[in-house]
């Protein structure tokens, strides 16, 4: 155990000391126990899909989000997206993921990840599949003096019009059930909430119950035992 333990501060060792610095001491062992199953942890996340047939395109002037290339991250050398050390985004955009920021003068007020055809839900650990004309938008964050002024709104919306031209169809995210204001955002943008899971773990073993928004109709899986790469889309389509 305590070279899991070791193995895990190395490889996230940024990570871990950002999360000491702002969580303190007790909440730093709780998640480090968490992240190695010992204690029975459990997470429920809203998911929620936007249909971009319902999307017009047409845009005027410039966008005003950009999408943030491997030297803006690393010409901020306290680079923090609300979610990853620069360390963990360097590596996002070398995976190909998509980081897009909004700047107010010289500085960014807002950053959102799109990811596709494949990601790993953070809240869950859950790895998961989707085909290429869906977008899946994660680590959304506005900088903290910028806020509840309308930033994430105007720059969802454009940037819905741009995953459009590009080919996407729809766009999925998942929100804690009770953060407020990611729900009331995506409420905002015309997001529905499609299904609810509920991710049980202990050890290597997990059970994860997906309920079809609104219903009682739900499915459980398995963990290790059954496929969860495509537990985002069990009540999608429905
Ligand atoms: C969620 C978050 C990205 C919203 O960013 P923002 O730029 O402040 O959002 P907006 O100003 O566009 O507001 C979005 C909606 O939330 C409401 N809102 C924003 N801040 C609010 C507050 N403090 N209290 C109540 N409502 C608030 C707005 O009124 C707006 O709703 P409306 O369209 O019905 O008027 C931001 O709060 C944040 O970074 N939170 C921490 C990280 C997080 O939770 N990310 C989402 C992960 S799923």
């Amino acid at each position: 155990m305590i070279e899991k333990i070791i193995n895990l501060i190395n490889d996230k060792k940024e990570y871990a000391l950002n999360f000491y610095k702002q969580n303190g001491l007790i909440k730093f062992v709780i998640f480090l126990l968490k992240r190695i199953n010992v204690i029975p942890c459990k997470a429920t996340l809203v998911f929620l899909k936007k249909d971009l047939n319902e999307v017009n395109c047409k845009i005027d002037g410039e966008y005003f989000f950009t999408a943030a290339t491997e030297s803006v991250i690393l010409s901020d050398k306290n680079f923090y997206d609300g979610f990853h050390t620069q360390k963990q985004a360097l590596n996002l955009i070398r995976n190909g993921k998509e980081l897009f920021v909004y700047k107010e003068g010289n500085d960014i007020a807002y950053y959102v990840w799109i990811e596709k055809e494949f990601a790993t839900i953070n809240w869950m650990r859950l790895k998961v599949k989707f085909p290429k004309e869906i977008a899946y938008l994660s680590a959304e964050y506005t900088v903290p003096s910028y806020r509840n002024k309308g930033i994430a709104c105007k720059i969802r919306t454009e940037l819905m019009k741009y995953l459009k031209k590009q080919g996407v169809k729809f766009i999925f995210c998942v929100v804690h059930p009770n953060n407020e204001i990611a729900l009331k955002l995506n409420k905002s943008n015309g997001f529905v909430d499609y299904q609810i899971a509920t991710l049980k773990r202990f050890l290597k073993i997990g059970i994860l119950s997906i309920r079809k928004n609104g219903t009682n109709n739900s499915r459980r899986m398995f963990i290790p035992f059954s496929n969860t790469k495509f537990a985002w889309q069990c009540f999608f389509n429905s």
